[in-house]
């Protein structure tokens, strides 16, 4: 059997982790070859197909890299007509794929079904996003390391802001689900933590940085790049013709910071923490699920269980069809135990 293995969508630290159970799982079976592709749905859009046999060497030593071997593209979008579409369907056929392992978010599993839908190809998905808001899946790993990276910018950022007595707002990424900002500012301990799920009241915030200005005289705000008060508009950075998630978000600690500053006393800044989250080697919670995940992946290609994406429910490894999870997102229910919890510790929701 032939198993393509690509990377799509943003970076995230595990996805190395995932290449080697895969390719490792599938080679230690006997029958199989594995080729991977390069950049994601890119590699397979061109004019020639672009990838390279993966043996035991190629794999080896790579689990605690971040980044990807393969390269990644969150601009590729090989649904965007039918010519292209075509092509995919005969680079698959040059290379003799019988089966594609999609590693990727929402958008890539999106991407996968359609793909799958409209040449024959089978797939099976991994979850990957440092958003961790991918449907029927518990955790998606790299989440665990940018948790871990938000988490230490927030201790850096606390230091600064109360020797300074200023207001600090650091922004995570996450896009429209809040997992991100929520686990690291309650790690990290931020006095107020701003959520896409709960629109903020800017009064609200500003009275919280007032009581704090009295008695602490610094306050640490943590936003997910997806926030937006009260009655306002979503923050967008960029939209990306083509992309198939072409709205990317971004700017909403400067924007708070704006609105906030004329409000307070104290002086008020913004950090934005932007890629640092996704980029450098994943922690080991992060090595083992993304191992977990490729070895199921390889028994689902094995067992020839195509249209599934590996999950983690419950703590235990499962599957759920890729068309379920396909253009749809995880986010924080507004009455989540952690929110509660995060209210009843005097954190701020901004409500
Ligand atoms: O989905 C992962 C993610 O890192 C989001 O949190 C963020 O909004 C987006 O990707 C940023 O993508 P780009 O690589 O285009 O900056």
């Amino acid at each position: 059997m032939r198993v393509g293995v690509l990377t799509g969508g943003g970076d995230c630290p595990g996805l190395n982790a995932v290449i080697r159970a895969v390719t490792k799982s599938l080679l230690h079976h006997g029958q199989c070859e594995v080729l991977g592709i390069a950049d994601g749905f890119e590699g397979l859009m061109g004019s020639a197909p672009r990838s390279r046999v993966l043996g035991w060497e190629q794999v080896s030593g790579i689990a605690h890299l971040g980044g990807t071997i393969l390269g990644t593209s969150n601009s590729a979008n090989p649904l965007r007509d039918a010519a292209t579409l075509a092509q995919v369907g005969r680079n698959v056929q040059a290379l003799g794929l019988d089966v594609l392992v999609v590693i990727g978010g929402d958008g890539t599993m999106s991407l996968a079904h359609g793909v799958a839908d409209a040449t024959g190809l089978a797939c099976v998905g991994v979850p990957k996003t440092i958003d961790n808001d991918i449907l029927h899946c518990e955790r998606s790993f790299g989440f665990d390391t940018a948790v871990a990276t938000v988490t230490e910018a927030l201790r850096r950022i606390e230091s600064t802001g109360y020797s300074h007595h200023r207001v600090m707002i650091v922004e995570t990424m996450g896009r429209h689900a809040g997992w991100l900002a929520l686990e690291a500012g309650i790690a990290g301990a931020a006095d107020i933590i701003l959520l896409p799920e709960i629109d903020y009241d800017l009064a609200a915030v500003a009275e919280h940085c007032r009581a704090r200005e009295q008695r602490q005289r610094y306050t640490i705000i943590c936003m997910g790049e997806g926030a937006k008060e009260r009655g306002g508009a979503l923050t967008v950075r960029a939209h990306v013709a083509g992309s198939p998630d072409p709205v990317r978000l971004g700017g909403v600690a400067h924007a708070l910071c704006a609105r906030l500053q004329p409000l307070l006393a104290s002086e008020v800044r913004a950090t934005v923490l932007g890629h640092v989250q996704r980029g450098g080697d994943p922690t080991p919670f992060d090595r083992v699920l993304a191992t977990r995940y490729g070895h199921h992946a390889a028994q689902l290609v094995l067992d020839g269980a195509h249209g599934r994406m590996v999950t983690l429910q419950g703590g235990q490894i499962a599957s759920v069809p890729i068309a379920q999870v396909a253009n749809a997102q995880r986010t924080v229910a507004p009455d989540h135990e952690l929110v509660t919890m995060a209210r009843d510790i005097g954190v701020c929701l901004g409500d």
